[in-house]
């Protein structure tokens, strides 16, 4: 059984589908720890709900900086997590942890990353963004994550029609349906079929 760690700031709805997924056999995983900045996250209630561990972890509660990546690392360690599921988690992860999980760290973008990412676009920033510039297609992207925002080679990727939306509201509700299908799948994928990774590109054989 695969053990992973799940983080997640805010309303926690991939977190949740993900977890259902586990319940339910389709991903044969194990959520062994959960990690929030945030300490009024509806994602955090679910969590201690559903009696997976769980902690706060932000800059505010540990001040120093290494103070803060060695009790990151020490969690992950501790509960000998394999793989990070990053579920609208809004908080650079420290380069301590992506080295230590090289390739092992797993976003979701809602949007088609190379485009639309990169350093304060996350959650309703994207959908004003692609909403504002006028395509008429969105969409969802997992990827690893790398040192850089949004810039790690990209797992999956499906495009969504935005030509009927009338509001960045309707385009994030769309969006959000397509990433509920696409995220179980693309874990599955990773969990189960061999790749390699060239550059930026992943290869599933
Ligand atoms: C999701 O749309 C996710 O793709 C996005 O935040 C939302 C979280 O919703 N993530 C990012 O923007 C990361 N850059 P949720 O809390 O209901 O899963």
């Amino acid at each position: 059984m695969i053990r992973i760690a799940c983080f997640a700031s805010g309303r926690g709805s991939n977190f949740r589908n993900i977890h259902h997924h586990i319940k339910e056999g389709y991903l044969s995983a194990r959520i062994v720890l959960f990690v929030t900045n945030n300490p009024s996250a509806p994602a955090l209630s679910y969590a201690v709900e559903q009696g997976i561990p769980s902690h706060v972890l932000s800059v505010k509660s540990i001040p120093d900086s290494r103070e803060y990546v060695n009790k990151m690392l020490g969690l992950l360690q501790s509960e000998e997590v394999e793989w990070i599921v990053l579920a609208g988690y809004m908080k650079k992860i420290p380069e301590a942890v992506v080295d230590a999980y090289r390739y092992r760290i797993v976003n979701i973008h809602p949007a088609l990353l190379p485009f639309f990412g990169g350093k304060g676009m996350y959650g309703m920033h994207v959908h004003e963004a692609v909403y504002q510039s006028g395509m008429q297609v969105s969409g969802v992207t997992v990827h690893f994550v790398t040192e850089e925002y949004d810039e790690g080679p990209i797992i999956y990727q499906e495009a969504v029609s935005i030509r009927e939306c009338r509001s960045p509201q309707e385009v994030a509700e769309k969006v959000l349906r397509v990433e509920h299908r696409v995220y179980p799948q693309a874990l599955k994928l990773l969990f189960e079929r061999p790749y390699r990774i060239e550059g930026k590109r992943v290869i599933f054989h």
